[in-house]
């Protein structure tokens, strides 16, 4: 049982601390200089073992507009993991400097692993294909700022489907709100994985599957595109079957709603024509500066406990039994206990959620 506050799932969070943190994140949009010292004295570290703009940047640029200071590296090549320091080890020292981590690791599960043994709060800032839970925050309070709600929405999700994390956690997150229905857009190979079917469906919404943008864009709300994600491919090949089959351009764009809004997590390589930037619907960049006042809100709500998640681990430990997901952090860090969730007749890791 871990002492810290820290943000892995959103899944672990109430809708009411959700929406709280949603609600300051507006209140900071509108009287930014209220909160300048909010964090006056505090320590962030930065660990990101993974490139990242926004999500570093923005963490950041979150906390010294709090009033805060910053260390950490955005390379483990300059640090001692390039010594072969476990994460362990790392996340327990740096965690004695800092009074809350930001941490972005390829291995899934690797932000809960982190936070087994942390002496502070951790935040998941992307955990390999797994969650990106504050890319998460970050849409909803575009959707709340644009849209006005986050209920009865329809909404299209469209790219990678598979190894994208920033899908992974919206469409957990939105299910969680009466009325939306999902249209996932993807080919048949990088289609949603059927866990997060799963809990859309057991959370009471609707989702429906298509093959291109055309058929799915005439009655959305918002359509969110992803990258596919070269980095997760086992091959060059596997990506280039992939890549370009999914582009969004003006002509697309005139068969959608007037005020459908378009959101992409971002980086995008070629799935958004340029020329789609000057559509006023277009508001992914709006969408990237709105993640500093959703940080800066979160780090409010953790540093001043003003939110509770559940336990960390959530199953039970079977000493014999090891997760079979090669990109899970338990295949690289020996020592975790290996906690594994029921679901129904299978059993699921506690870090990565792969079925055994
Ligand atoms: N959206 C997002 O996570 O961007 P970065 O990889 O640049 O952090």
């Amino acid at each position: 049982m871990s002492a810290y506050e820290h943000l892995i799932d959103l899944d672990d969070y109430s809708d009411e601390d959700l929406d709280s943190i949603v609600t300051l994140a507006q209140d900071i949009v509108k009287y930014p200089r209220s909160y300048s010292e909010r964090c006056g004295g505090k320590i962030m570290a930065t660990l990101f073992y993974e490139p990242s703009t926004r999500t570093q940047m923005s963490f950041q640029t979150a906390m010294l507009k709090l009033g805060g200071t910053l260390i950490g590296f955005d390379n483990p090549s300059v640090s001692s993991v390039a010594k072969g320091e476990n994460l362990k080890d790392t996340t327990k020292i740096v965690s004695g400097y800092a009074d809350i981590l930001v941490m972005r690791n390829p291995f899934e599960g690797s932000a809960k692993a982190a936070a087994l043994t942390a002496c502070c709060p951790i935040i998941n800032a992307g955990d390999g294909g797994h969650l990106h839970p504050t890319q998460t925050l970050t849409d909803m309070l575009t959707l709340k700022m644009e849209k006005g709600r986050l209920d009865h929405l329809k909404i299209g999700v469209c790219g990678d489907l598979m190894n994208g994390r920033t899908v992974h956690s919206l469409l957990k997150a939105l299910s969680c709100y009466e009325g939306n229905e999902f249209v996932l857009i993807s080919t048949k190979e990088l289609r949603l994985p059927d866990y997060i079917k799963d809990i859309i469906t057991k959370r009471g919404c609707k989702y429906t599957e298509a093959f291109s943008i055309e058929e799915a864009v005439g009655d959305l709300d918002m359509l969110y595109m992803t990258r596919i994600q070269r980095e997760r491919f086992a091959s060059e090949e596997e990506y280039d079957r992939q890549k370009n089959v999914y582009i969004l351009d003006t002509d697309k764009m005139a068969k959608a709603p007037k005020d459908m809004i378009v959101l992409h997590p971002l980086p995008r390589v070629d799935e958004i024509a340029s020329e789609v930037d000057d559509d006023p619907r277009a508001l992914y960049f709006k969408q990237a500066h709105y993640g500093v006042y959703v940080r800066m809100a979160l780090i409010i709500s953790i540093l001043e406990n003003r939110i509770h998640p559940l336990p960390l681990l959530k199953g039970e430990i079977i000493k014999d039994k090891h997760c079979h997901n090669p990109k899970c952090i338990t295949s690289t860090e020996p020592y975790l206990p290996n906690s594994f969730k029921r679901s129904g007749d299978a059993l699921v890791c506690d870090y990565c959620d792969s079925k055994l």
